[in-house]
C-alpha cells in the first residue's frame, strides 16, 4: 500500500460538477469517475452560491455514488462565503461528504483556517468519520510558499495545479492556458515541477487543473501525459467526455504492471538466494529502479488492477 497515514483516495480524475445544477450532478452521480468535486466557487453565479449549499446537500444525501469520493469546493477564505459554505454542507451532508477543496488559497494559514473550523465542527455535531482537505495552487502567493502549504495540517491528502487563475496571477497570457502557445517549452513545467516535489514530500497526492477545450481529446491527453510524468496522480475532468482518458492515463498499463512485478520478482528472488547484482532479461536491476517498480505495484494494488 502507499506509504501514508492519511486515508487512500483514487483521484486519476476529479470531475467537476456546478452545484447549481441538479441536472449535472444526477449525471456525475452515475458515471464510472473515482472522484468528483460539486462546486459552489467559480462554475456558480453570486445569485446561486447561497441556494447552490442546499442542492448539494441534498445531492450528497439522496443520489448514490457508489464508490466515487464525495468532495465539494467551497469558496475561497478572502470571500464572505467560505465559512458559511463550510458550516451549511458538513451540518446538512455530515459523513456523505468525503473532502473539502478550498481555492485560491494564499498561504498556510487560509489552509489551518478550514482545518480548525472542520475540527470544530467535527466535535460539535459527532461526526463518525474525519473530513479530508485539499486545496488549489493558483496563485503566485501560494506558489511561493507551496512547501509550508503542503505540510501544514495531517488533513491535507491533496493539491491542485490551477492554471486558470494562475495564469492571471502570474500575468501570463490567455493564449498559453491551453499549455500548447508560443512558449518554446511546456510553460507549465515549473510549476508542475515545484507542486508535485511539494506534495511528494509530504506524501499527498498532486493533481493536475482543468483543460477547458472538452472537444479536443489529444490536447487533453498531452497535458495528462506531462502531469503523469512529473508525478502527478491525476487531473480534472470539466465535462463526462474527459474522464475515461484521465482514468486511463493515470493508471499504469497492464504491460507496465506486468513488467514491475517480474522484475520485483527477480530482485526478491536473486536477494533470497544472496545474490547482491541482480539481472532481469539480460540487464542489472539497480536499487532504484526496484523502487520504481514498487510505485507502479503500489498503484496497481490499489485501482485493483
Ligand atoms: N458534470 C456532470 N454532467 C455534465 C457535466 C459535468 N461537468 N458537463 C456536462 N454534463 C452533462 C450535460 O448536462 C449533458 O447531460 P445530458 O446528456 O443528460 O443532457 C451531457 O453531460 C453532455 O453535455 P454537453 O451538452 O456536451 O455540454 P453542456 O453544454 O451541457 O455543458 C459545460 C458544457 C462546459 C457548461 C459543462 O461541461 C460544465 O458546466 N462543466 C463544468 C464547469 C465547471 O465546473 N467549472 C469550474 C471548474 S473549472
Ligand atoms: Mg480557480
Amino acid at each position: 500500500m502507499l506509504k501514508t497515514d492519511r486515508p487512500f483516495r483514487l483521484r486519476r480524475c476529479q470531475l467537476a460538477v456546478p452545484g447549481s445544477s441538479e441536472k449535472m450532478m444526477k449525471k456525475a452521480s452515475g458515471l464510472d469517475v473515482d472522484y468528483v468535486f460539486l462546486d459552489l466557487e467559480d462554475a456558480v453565479t453570486p445569485e446561486e452560491k447561497k441556494p447552490a449549499r442546499e442542492k448539494i446537500v441534498e445531492a450528497l444525501n439522496t443520489l448514490d455514488w457508489g464508490d466515487t469520493t464525495r468532495c465539494v469546493r467551497v469558496n475561497d477564505p478572502a470571500s464572505g462565503y467560505c465559512y458559511g459554505d463550510i458550516i451549511d454542507i458538513v451540518a446538512g451532508a455530515r459523513e456523505r461528504l468525503d473532502v473539502i477543496m478550498v481555492p485560491k488559497v494564499m498561504g498556510p494559514a487560509d489552509v489551518l483556517f478550514v482545518d480548525k473550523l472542520l475540527t470544530q465542527l467535527e466535535i460539535d455535531l459527532g461526526l463518525t468519520k474525519s473530513i479530508g482537505l485539499e486545496c488549489l495552487i493558483e496563485e503566485v502567493e501560494a506558489l511561493v510558499q507551496v512547501d509550508e502549504i503542503a505540510s501544514s495540517t495531517p488533513r491535507l491528502e491533496a493539491m491542485i495545479f490551477g492554471m486558470g487563475d494562475y495564469s492571471a496571477s502570474q500575468g501570463i497570457p490567455f493564449a498559453e492556458l491551453a499549455g500548447d502557445g508560443d512558449y518554446p517549452a511546456d510553460i507549465w513545467h515549473y510549476q508542475r515541477q515545484r507542486i508535485i516535489v511539494a506534495c511528494r514530500a509530504n506524501h499527498i497526492d498532486a493533481v493536475d487543473g482543468p483543460y477547458p477545450d472538452f472537444n479536443d481529446p489529444d490536447g487533453y491527453r498531452r497535458e495528462c501525459r506531462r502531469a503523469l510524468l512529473l508525478g502527478a496522480t491525476g487531473k480534472w475532468a470539466i465535462h463526462p467526455n474527459q474522464v475515461a482518458a484521465a482514468q486511463d492515463i493515470f493508471s499504469p498499463s497492464a504491460e507496465e504492471i506486468e513488467q514491475a512485478r517480474a522484475i520485483k520478482a527477480a530482485y526478491d528472488d536473486a536477494t533470497a538466494r544472496g545474490l547482491g547484482a541482480v539481472t532481469y532479461e539480460g540487464k542489472m536491476i539497480d536499487v532504484a529502479l526496484i523502487r520504481m517498480a514498487q510505485n507502479v505495484i503500489d498503484r496497481a494494488d490499489v485501482i485493483g488492477a
